[in-house]
Parts: C-alpha cells; structure tokens; sequence
C-alpha cells in the first residue's frame, strides 16, 4: 500500500500549484469516510461521516493551510497571520512551523479550547489574544495584513478555499457520486463556500451528475446568516464557531441557495446531544462539529429527508481538542484498591464456565 501523499500531491491538477511551489504539507486530507449505522437507523437515510477531525492537526484546516502555506512561501514571505477560535491558529502553526515562517495568532476574548491554544504555542506561533470577538481579531488582522509584509491565512484568503473544496473531491472519490444531502457547520463561512466550490468543479470535470442540498447550521446563539444580522457578541459552547460577522457571509448563502439547500441554526442544547450520540458510536468530534449532526436530526424530525438518501455530514474538527465538554458529562473514574476481586464486582464481570 502507499501513502497518502497530502491534498496537494493527491489533487495537483486540480489546485493552483505548479512546479515551482514548495509544497508544505503534514500529509493532509485521506480523512475517513465512515458509515453511521445509529444515525442511518434514525434518519432513514445512508449516513456517511466525514471524519477532518483525523487531519494532522485536528481539523478540516490543515487542507487549506497546505496551500495558503505552500503558496505563501513561494511569494517569499517572511510571516504569516491569521485570527482565530483556535483551530485555524492551530493549523497554520503547524504549517508555518514546517515551512520556517514565522506566525503570528490572534485570537478572542473568552474561552478557546485549551487543546488548540497548546498547538498555536507548542509550534512556536506568536499568541496575541484580544478584549474582543473574533470579528474583531480577524478586522485587526486583516488591518495588518495591508498596512504591513505579513501574509493572511484566514478563510478570506483564497488559497484556503481551493485547499478545502479536495473535501468534496474525497467523498466523490469514495462514493461515485455526489451524496444527496451535505450537511456542515457554518462559522466564518468558508468551508461550506469551498465544499461548494469542490462538488461544482467535479460537476465541471463530469465526476457527477448531481450536486448535493447544502444544509448548512450556525449555532443559535451565534448565528448572523439565520437572523439576517450580525451578531455583536455571540455565545455558543461551540467556541469553533462562534462567529457573529462571517467573513464569507454572502457566497455561504449564494452556495445555499444554489444547491436548493439552507443556512439553519441549532441549539446549544441539540448540538450537546449530537456530540454524545456520535461518541456513543465511537466517533469524538468538537462541539462545532457535532452541530453538523444535529442539523441532520433537525431535518429527520422536520421530515426534510427523502428516505434511502445518501447524506454526508462533515465532522469538523476532533473532539480531543476540547476533553472538558467529555468530561463534565461523566462520572469521575473509580477508585480502589488493586484487587480482581473488587475490579470484577464493579465492572460487573460474571465468572466464566471454565
Ligand atoms: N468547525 C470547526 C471545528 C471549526 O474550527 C470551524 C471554524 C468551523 C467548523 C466553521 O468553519 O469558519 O469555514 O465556516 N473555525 C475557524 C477557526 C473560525 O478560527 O478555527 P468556517
């Protein structure tokens, strides 16, 4: 068997890369397509879940900050900086770290997950936080970004797109088709512009005949594209996505309405239920992530799914980055003393025949 060799050796023709770009890369991309029998069961649907969570860094990132980073280093630049609620700050570390740039983070007042701020550190990033939102840190950023030699590597960068949208490319890669129904997390709204931009262009090349109904979900208390209005100080415990100003706002819901889907939100409440439903099925994703299932809940309970449907959600980011959520919901581990005999009883063991 061979290595996967990383998006942009996997889908070179089809990125804006050419001989003479460096290619940065930890091996991205090659993430698990897996099956969800519970959520299949439940929806009536075939549910497929796309696992980014199993990137080199954690999350869906990593796709595109290969080629921001890549791309950024042939441009000869010195530094690289990007706002974020952590997993972008983790990545482009990372990346930044590999290609010897320097990188600087800016990230909001109030929680990020600890996870992501021990990888933006732990790889050498310059971590500012700011007594702001990260609408606020990414305009501070992208101020920067004009007035001086530093490269931007937020989503607003295009290079980020064309990396992510070789999510869609995978699950046309594995499935022969476009799946039905596309179901994601929307923060900044640049992935679900990329996932577009990579169901199209396998549309233009003849990889599919269809394209899928976007379902994009925001969190309720952060959700500026569901209310028509940003939000000035967004709350959710899906801190990936708390966003009330997205940077992508207008060609998120331009993909939206293209694809016959919608731009929804769920409670905080659904999507703490979501990630206890995927790790009872094995899978640990981040909160944001898991607002992606329990959008697709939402559309079972609407009756929104046609049954025998294929449906891809994408598991943004994995769920080690943030244990505290895991933890908080569970009994702390007992404690006793080094015997079988008390181990057996409180696991509830039987004695075997022989
Ligand atoms: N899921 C996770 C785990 C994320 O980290 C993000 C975005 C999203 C979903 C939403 O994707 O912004 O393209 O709509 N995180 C960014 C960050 C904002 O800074 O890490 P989006």
């Amino acid at each position: 068997t061979r290595q996967w060799l990383g998006v942009i050796e996997e889908y070179r023709d089809r990125l804006p890369v050419g001989d003479s770009t460096p290619v940065v890369t930890l091996r991205e991309g090659g993430t698990p397509l897996v099956h969800s029998t519970r959520l299949s069961e439940r929806t009536g649907c075939e549910v497929w879940l796309k696992l980014e969570g199993s990137n080199p860094t954690g999350s869906f990132k990593d796709r595109g900050m290969t080629v921001a980073i890549s791309k950024a280093l042939e441009t000869r630049a010195e530094a690289v900086l990007c706002a974020s609620t952590g997993n972008t700050s983790a990545s482009a570390a990372a990346y930044a770290a590999k290609a010897g740039l320097t990188c600087g983070v800016v990230v909001p007042r109030g929680k990020i997950a600890l996870g992501k701020l021990a990888q933006a550190l732990v790889h050498g990033a310059t971590v500012l936080q700011i007594d702001g939102s990260f609408d606020a840190a990414l305009e501070v950023c992208q101020e920067l970004a004009r007035r001086y030699r530093v490269e931007l590597v937020n989503s607003t960068n295009p290079h980020r797109i064309e990396g992510q949208k070789t999510g869609a490319f995978e699950v046309v890669d594995f499935l022969g088709r476009a799946p039905d129904v596309h179901v994601m997390p929307v923060g900044n709204a640049g992935n679900i512009t990329a996932w577009w931009q990579g169901y199209r262009e396998e549309a233009e090349v003849g990889r599919v005949d269809g394209l899928p109904v976007l379902r994009g979900y925001q969190a309720a208390g952060a959700s500026p594209i569901v209310r028509g209005e940003r939000v000035m100080e967004p709350t959710t415990i899906a801190t990936a996505i708390r966003i009330g100003n997205p940077a992508s706002w207008s060609r998120a819901v331009a993909a939206a309405d293209e694809s016959q889907g919608s731009i929804r939100s769920v409670t905080d409440r659904a999507i703490l239920q979501a990630y206890r439903l995927l790790a009872g099925e094995g899978v640990f994703a981040e909160m944001a992530s898991a607002a992606s299932v329990a959008g697709l809940l939402d559309l079972a309970d609407r009756a929104e799914l046609s049954a025998g449907g294929t449906v891809v959600c994408v598991l943004t980011g994995n769920g080690l980055k943030d244990p505290d959520w895991a933890i908080a919901g569970a009994a702390p581990p007992r404690m006793l003393p080094p015997s079988v005999d008390a181990a057996a009883a409180h696991l509830g063991l039987e004695r075997t025949a022989f």
